[in-house]
């Protein structure tokens, strides 16, 4: 027997320990001295039941990801849950930390679960592209009824313990020594002398299910799904173990699991599992990297950015000063927020007093001495770099030393803002996206000399308020407005060419975004690109004339689209097509059918285009970081795995042909294929630069 399992006695109670650290994932090293153990302990009289519990931060977190795609050796997973099921003795599984996915699949092998009160529990399989395989979604309608099995494993959030307790999932909740606990558990079960029960032979919830109740739910879930194939499956699995013969909705279920498993979709959402984690990991920041301590954040600006920013460390549990120009700008921007937290008390997932709390927890002002005590300060002030160095010159003279400062700017050069402080090592760009409570993305902008402690605790402190954290270089826009502006300089023109906003909109809706350009240009305000574009110098013909005439978009009721009677529903506009063709005439562009191949070679292809330059030039330190950037802060589908993934799966080579067509037909730069491009064109891997 290896050391990832070992057996220990506590009188006739056998504790099998699994110790595979770091998340004691089920990996082959785990399964098959697990298997041993479990047959040794059936066959020996002197065990009169077992505990199932692991070492080190948690029970087990699921299958072994690695594994997948690959040959599984055996034993599997469902082995050893019919182990346990058959075992002829009580089996209790004493459950810390996260029992997920595999790790869950585990516990319903046996007879009962007890678990500490901090622990979670779930089938997270979803986000992963895949349905649970291990008899997840037969074994828990069982326990906790179809309606909230459903809900578990379209979701693939988890449930506290205490929610795992009410709903009959885990059997009782123990403080205090947990495995000492659970063998006493399974003792009482033994002197019962009752014969065990295992989970699936628990018919009676999936026997008097609703099943019109189930459907409709089941329909509801799907309808949010968006083109992903696993939640679906996942409901349909669900439906199974209430229809067919226990056995035979564990062999459907297995089969769907082996075909999403070796899907693109599934590829993509496992790249992006790990290329999450990736990302945490920064060149020249070693794990021995210490990060400084924050307890307390200054924030600069209470508007739109600084609001959001605010909230989100606040609901992370640090507290905020929050400085404005002048009172009234400070009290309109903690109106605010104040609304904010009242909308999500009448949503209900905040109550009143949690509210006062994160109230309590601002500390308005308008004097930059109140900084003094802060341990990040974060500029989210006008966009204009001489508002901004003034900013810094005030905040420097009052910021205690080793204090981090950073700047929110979207496009200002951070090494000019760096130097202008005289701290340029403790200095930063912290770019979160709006709304900034919300948004999951924190683009981390790592400044020429910006010293590798400053940058792991803005990783730790990211991470601490939910956010996912992406280290990028400098450059006009980092990674994600700059790649947005590749994407985006093709839209008018196709306009003007011949395509109609709704034809962009639908190629994008259909590959899996949210909303197409045209909508979101609409949602936020067809007035704040205007107004970025007269201070340029620039001009974008359709938008120009729409915002002189006032149609800025929702807000308005009118923009692209319309929206009648302040529906939030776009339809086509018949006065914005006549314009289209208006401006094309006098362009002398002569108007014509575009494909939809054509608008994803005009859009997507230069936004890969664009990710590739920016490894060339080490702005992003990996493809997959460039994924994380854009899954996380501007909605790119999921089930594609991101701009570099799904550039993977479409085909370098196709990529690079449709760019040098376009490059010789415009001789735009946007089109001008990457060098890194096109030597993945040649190797078929994106290799990323030296
Ligand atoms: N398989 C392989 N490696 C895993 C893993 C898994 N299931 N779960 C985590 N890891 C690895 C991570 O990649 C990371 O590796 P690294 O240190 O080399 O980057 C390391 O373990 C630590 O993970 P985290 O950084 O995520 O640690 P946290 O403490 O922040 O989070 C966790 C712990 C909540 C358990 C989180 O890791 C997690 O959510 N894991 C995935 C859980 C999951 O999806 N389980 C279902 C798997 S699929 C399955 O079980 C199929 C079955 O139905 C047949
Ligand atoms: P905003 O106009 O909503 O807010 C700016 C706030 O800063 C105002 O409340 C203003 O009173 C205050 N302010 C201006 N000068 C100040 C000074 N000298 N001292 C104290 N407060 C001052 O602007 P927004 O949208 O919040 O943008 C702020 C910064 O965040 C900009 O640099 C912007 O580029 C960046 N950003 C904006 C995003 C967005 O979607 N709006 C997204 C990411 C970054």
């Amino acid at each position: 027997m290896t050391e990832a399992v070992t057996i220990a006695r506590d009188g006739e109670i056998a504790i099998v320990t699994i110790d595979n650290p770091p998340v004691n994932a089920m990996s082959f090293h785990v399964r098959e001295p697990l298997m041993a153990a479990l047959t040794a302990l059936r066959d020996d009289a002197s065990v009169a039941g077992i505990v199932l519990a692991c070492a080190g931060r948690t029970f087990v977190a699921g299958a072994d990801i690695t594994e997948f795609g690959k040959p599984m050796q055996k034993p599997e997973l469902r082995d050893l849950i019919a182990a346990l099921e058959t075992l002829g003795k009580p089996a209790v599984a004493a459950i810390h930390g996260t029992a997920l996915g595999g790790g869950l699949e585990l516990a319903l092998g046996c007879h009962f679960r007890v678990a500490e009160a901090s622990a979670k529990l779930g089938l997270p399989e979803v986000k992963l592209g895949i349905l649970p395989g291990g008899g997840g979604t037969v074994r828990l309608p069982r326990l906790v009824g179809p309606l909230k099995a459903l809900d578990m494993i379209v979701s693939g959030t988890p449930i506290s313990a205490k929610d795992a307790l009410a709903n009959g999932l885990v059997d009782a909740l123990v403080d205090g020594d947990l495995v000492a606990k659970a063998a006493a558990f399974a003792r009482e079960q033994v002197k019962s002398g009752k014969q065990p029960v295992a989970v699936r032979d628990r018919n009676e919830l999936v026997e008097s299910a609703d099943l019109a109740a189930v459907d409709a739910r089941a329909t509801e879930l799907a309808r949010k799904a968006r083109g992903l194939e696993a939640p679906i499956a996942c409901a349909e699995a669900v439906r199974n173990a209430l229809t067919l013969p226990f056995d035979e909705a564990l062999t459907r279920e297995r089969e769907v699991f082996a075909k999403l498993v070796a899907g693109d979709q599934s590829k993509a959402q496992r790249h992006l599992f790990f290329a999450e984690r990736e990302a945490a990991k920064v060149p020249g920041v070693g794990k021995d990297v210490k990060p400084r301590e924050i307890a307390r954040v200054g924030i600069i600006g209470a508007g739109t950015m600084g609001g959001g920013i605010a909230m989100a460390f606040v609901n992370g549990g640090i507290p905020v000063t929050l400085l404005e120009m002048n009172r009234e700008a400070l009290d309109r921007g903690l109106a605010t927020i104040e609304k904010n937290y009242a909308i999500s008390v009448s949503r209900g997932s905040l109550t009143e007093e949690a509210k006062a709390g994160r109230m309590a927890a601002f500390t308005p002002s308008t004097d930059y001495a109140d900084l003094a005590d802060c341990d990040l300060i974060i500029e989210a002030v006008f966009e204009e770099m001489s508002v901004k160095k003034d900013v810094f010159g005030k905040i420097e003279a009052v910021a205690k030393p080793g204090a981090i400062l950073a700047t929110n700017t979207s496009y200002l050069d951070v090494n000019e803002i760096a130097a202008s402080t005289g701290r340029p090592q403790d200095f930063l760009g912290l770019h979160f996206f709006s709304p900034a409570n919300v948004m999951k993305l924190l683009e981390i902008v790592r400044g020429a000399k910006t010293a590798p402690d400053v940058l792991a605790t803005a990783l730790a402190v990211g991470k601490k308020i939910g956010k996912v954290p992406v280290v990028v270089g400098v450059c006009h826009g980092f990674v994600g407005n700059r790649m947005l502006g590749a994407r985006g300089a093709e839209t008018e023109p196709l306009l003007l060419e011949g395509a109609t906003p709704q034809q962009v909109d639908n190629v994008f809706t259909d590959f899996g975004w949210p909303m197409g350009p045209f909508q979101m240009w609409d949602l936020a305000g067809l007035d704040i690109g205007w107004r970025n574009r007269k201070a340029q110098g620039k001009t974008a013909v359709i938008a120009d004339t729409l915002c002189e005439r006032g149609h800025f978009g929702q807000k308005t009721g009118r923009g692209v689209y319309l929206y009648e009677s302040g529906s939030r529903t776009p339809t086509p506009d018949p006065e914005v097509a006549a314009l289209i063709e208006e401006k094309a005439k006098q362009l002398g562009i002569d108007r014509r059918e575009i494909s939809s191949q054509e608008i994803i070679e005009r859009t997507f292809y230069p936004l890969i285009n664009e990710g590739a330059k920016i490894l060339e030039e080490g702005i992003a330190a990996r493809a997959s970081d460039i994924d994380i950037v854009w899954v996380n802060g501007y909605g790119f589908p999921i089930g594609k795995g991101g701009p570099m993934f799904w550039a993977s799966l479409e085909g370098y080579g196709k990529i690079v042909e449709r760019l040098d067509y376009w490059y010789a037909r415009t001789g735009k730069d946007i089109f001008k294929p990457a060098e890194l491009l096109r030597k993945a064109a040649e190797t078929g891997k994106l290799a990323e630069a030296a």
